[in-house]
């Protein structure tokens, strides 16, 4: 990158409403066993009634702007990656830039489901890298507990609620959190495997859409199972060529079954105390998983200086992403 890019500050925000996975017997034929056995989820959290992604972004915005030391109105952009802002338009991103006081920031949401915080993360970085902005508000965040079937047993246990935010600066001003490179790829043919296919400009929502719960998410999980496990070594392999394996400090993978990462993980020979895993607690939380193990991780202190993280998600799109990050 031109100028290098730093991350200056990290926060994230997950609804206080806890979900367990007895839960979803009211709805479905379903255990905490099976649940817990095919995916490593014990537990999710979901928004309050009266709560939205503009709400959870909000928070995990400001905190992330504190830590980086920098006051909202010398944001220049927000940059949002989700698949559930409160509205269809105007932008979240729109929504947080008046709340959280950035009256100088331009700013947008990008639609690119699970990788969106990775997607944001790099497009806020090339304006940093091409000098036009100094200060980047990234965010990663979903509610996607609005847009499940409480009928489908096979998706609904899966997502959680949460955000996550990142402040971008050039690298020389922050000296921290170095983006060495990130990898952004598509495979539009794989539309149809998760798919939110009403209320959008093809299937506008009818009382019979919604009465059939065709505005929910839907997803054929064994065929991503099998894409997820390949794409995620894929990305790992590439983020850590050419790299001292003694140098990494962690692998920071989206969160999407505790399964698949252990698969993607043991074929690359990783020793799985570098692994981070969260979904025990979370569940899939989409384009805010990766944001949220980072925050995690600076809170705990545990971000080496030095040392290199591996990023890697894929998601609805199909959509994927990898990066590096030295710390
Ligand atoms: N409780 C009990 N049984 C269930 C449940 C449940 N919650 N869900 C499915 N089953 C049943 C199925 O009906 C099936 O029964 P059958 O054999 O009688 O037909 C059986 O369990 C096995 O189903 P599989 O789909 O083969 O189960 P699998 O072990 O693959 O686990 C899962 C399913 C957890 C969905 C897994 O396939 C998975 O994690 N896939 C990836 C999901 C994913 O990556 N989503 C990502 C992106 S989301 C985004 O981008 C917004």
């Amino acid at each position: 990158m031109a100028v290098p890019v730093g991350i200056a500050g990290i926060a994230h925000y997950v609804p206080d409403r806890v979900i367990d996975n007895e839960y979803f017997t009211r709805f479905v034929d379903t255990s905490d066993e099976w649940i817990r056995q095919r995916s490593g989820i014990r537990q999710r959290r979901w928004l309050a009634d009266d709560q939205a992604t503009s709400d959870m972004f909000v928070a995990a915005g400001a905190k992330a702007l504190e830590r980086a030391g920098v006051a909202p109105e010398e944001v220049d952009l927000i940059v949002a990656g989700t698949v559930s802002p409160d509205y269809l338009f105007p932008a979240a991103a729109c929504l947080v830039q008046d709340r959280l006081g950035c009256v100088h920031a331009a700013a947008f949401d990008l639609s690119a489901a699970c990788p969106g915080f990775l997607y944001a993360l790099s497009t806020g970085a090339q304006f940093i890298a091409a000098g036009t902005c100094r200060n980047v508000l990234v965010l990663g965040g979903e509610a996607l507990s609005r847009m499940i079937d409480l009928k489908d047993r096979s998706s609904c246990v899966l997502f959680g609620d949460g955000a996550g935010a990142a402040v971008l600066q050039p690298h020389a001003d922050c000296g921290q959190g170095r983006i060495e490179d990130i990898f952004l790829g598509t495979d539009g043919s794989g539309a149809e495997l998760i798919i939110r296919r009403y209320g959008g400009s093809r299937h506008p929502l009818t009382p019979e859409v919604l009465e059939r719960g065709d505005h929910c998410l839907r997803m054929k999980g064994r065929e991503v199972y099998r894409f997820a496990v390949e794409k995620m070594t894929e990305l790992m392999a590439w983020a850590m060529k050419d790299q001292d394996p003694k140098e990494l400090g962690w692998v920071v993978p989206h969160q999407v079954n505790a399964r698949i990462l252990d698969t993607a993980t043991e074929r690359l020979d990783i020793p799985p105390e570098k692994v981070v895993v969260n979904i025990d607690r979370y569940g899939n939380t989409s384009a805010a998983s990766i944001p949220i193990i980072l925050s995690e991780l600076w809170e705990a202190g545990r971000l080496e200086s030095g040392k290199f993280l591996v990023l890697a998600a894929f998601g609805a799109g199909l959509t994927w992403a990898g990066a590096r990050i030295r710390w």
